[in-house]
């Protein structure tokens, strides 16, 4: 596909700096995007935040970059943009055959949540990719600049960062997390000859994973000449996790996994080639990000989630997983944020104590003047009514940190407890 060619006002300037005013005062400012007919929203833009958002890119790109990293356009000039490609090109296989509860997370997300490689595991407490996008994009951040999620999960910023060519580095305590990021990250530069070498060794692979007590290297190590085994592994881990919740067999499962990672792969590569992507390199580590293993003023933006308090158990969420991978869970229980202590009260003055050696870390990592966006929630029931977005402003301040922006993100679904998250926009003085 011929890249996209630009009309008309090529020369609109974006304004440089990010001091934008409250949401509120920003409304009435979004009907000149909506209004104009060379901006084409996506068409389930329905939140304030997202049209915030969609601001915010106008506001700050180019027509170009617009249509190469925009994360909240369809078209410009009637040009689709790359996002809107990238998200139209998604295998079907993504949801057919799941919960109903899984398919309408992925066909109502369509734009903001399997694309790329983001639905190989969907891992519990995600970002939203579409929304990191859009945070990069309002930060400005450019090629030859790094950005680092210190509790990186799985891999979210990493991807984000690479496919629109930007330098990354992902940090996790959990080494199932860095062997998820990893391996969905290696995907986004993967061939045809490595799916396929993995789905015609998927029975012989299947049978080395289920006997094996120690993983062989080719397995665990996960480098681009072993991506069809690290494929291989993170959908048999991911079949693994599914058939203890709905008690299904693993070796039915995981057949089916490992063919809609497969589909879902292939889909990526076709767009990926004909735009012609290039991609950002990213390192991934096991480490606390508590002491992060990282030089002073070396990062360009902090993008991150931490745990919200112990809302979410994630060593026990991903025990089988852990165990499988050779982890004493126990023990990374005590080095997780949100889960030491013996009781709710202990849990959260450790917890605090915690998230303000992170933002000591954030704060030294990174060079002067840049931004450590955290995005946080409160589920007042667990925590006694105390709002963990107050409670971060309130370490960050004293940190060291001005705070710039501050946006509300609702959170749908019935199931959820939490009915809103904070993007908090943090700038180093
Ligand atoms: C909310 S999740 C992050 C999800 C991630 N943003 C994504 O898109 O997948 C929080 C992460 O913090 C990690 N974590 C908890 N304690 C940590 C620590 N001390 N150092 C580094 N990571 C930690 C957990 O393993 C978990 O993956």
């Amino acid at each position: 596909m011929a890249k996209p060619k630009l009309s008309s006002t090529e020369s609109r300037a974006p304004k440089n700096d990010f001091h934008y005013g409250s949401q509120i005062s920003n409304l009435p400012k979004l009907s000149s995007i909506i209004l104009t007919q060379e901006f084409e929203l996506l068409p389930n833009i329905t939140e304030v935040f997202e049209l915030e958002f969609a601001y915010y890119e106008y506001q700050s790109l180019l027509e170009d970059e617009i249509l190469r990293r925009g994360a909240f356009f369809k078209s410009v000039n009637g040009v689709p943009t790359y996002h809107y490609l990238i998200c139209s090109n998604n295998s079907h296989l993504l949801w057919e055959g799941r919960s109903e509860l899984t398919k309408s997370y992925f066909k109502e997300g369509n734009f903001s949540t399997g694309y790329a490689t983001h639905g190989l595991f969907p891992y519990r407490g995600k970002f939203h990719p579409q929304l990191i996008k859009g945070i990069l994009n309002v930060l400005k951040i450019q090629p030859g600049e790094i950005v680092l999620d210190p509790m990186c999960g799985s891999g979210t910023l990493n991807i984000e960062a690479s496919l629109i060519g930007v330098e990354s580095i992902g940090i996790d305590k959990s080494p199932f997390c860095v062997l998820m990021s990893k391996v969905k990250h290696l995907s986004l530069k993967s061939d045809a000859v490595q799916i396929t070498c993995a789905l015609k060794r998927m029975n012989e692979n299947y049978e080395t994973l289920m006997q094996c007590e120690k993983l062989p290297k080719e397995f665990f190590s996960c480098e681009e000449q072993n991506l069809p085994e690290g494929i291989t592994l993170l959908a048999f881990l991911d079949a693994m996790g599914y058939s203890r919740r709905c008690s299904r067999s693993l070796n039915t499962l995981f057949p089916n996994v490992l063919k809609r990672y497969a589909g879902q792969i292939s889909s990526f590569i076709q767009i990926r080639d004909k735009l012609n992507l290039e991609f950002g390199n990213a390192r991934f580590e096991i480490g606390d990000a508590r002491n992060l293993p990282l030089e002073n003023n070396s990062i360009d933006a902090v993008i991150t989630s931490p745990p919200y308090s112990f809302a979410i158990d994630y060593a026990e969420n991903d025990k089988p997983q852990l165990e499988y991978l050779g982890c004493d869970v126990d023990e990374l229980r005590e080095e997780m944020i949100g889960l030491k202590g013996k009781n709710k009260k202990e849990k959260l003055s450790n917890y605090f104590e915690d998230i303000e050696k992170t933002v000591c870390e954030m704060n030294r990592v990174l060079k002067q003047n840049k931004y450590a966006i955290i995005i946080i929630g409160s589920n007042d029931v667990q925590t006694g009514g105390i709002r963990l977005e107050n409670k971060v402003e309130e370490i960050a301040l004293k940190k060291g940190f001005l705070l710039d922006q501050k946006i509300v993100k609702p959170i749908k679904g019935i199931q959820n407890t939490m009915k809103d998250e904070y993007i908090l926009f943090f700038r180093k003085k």
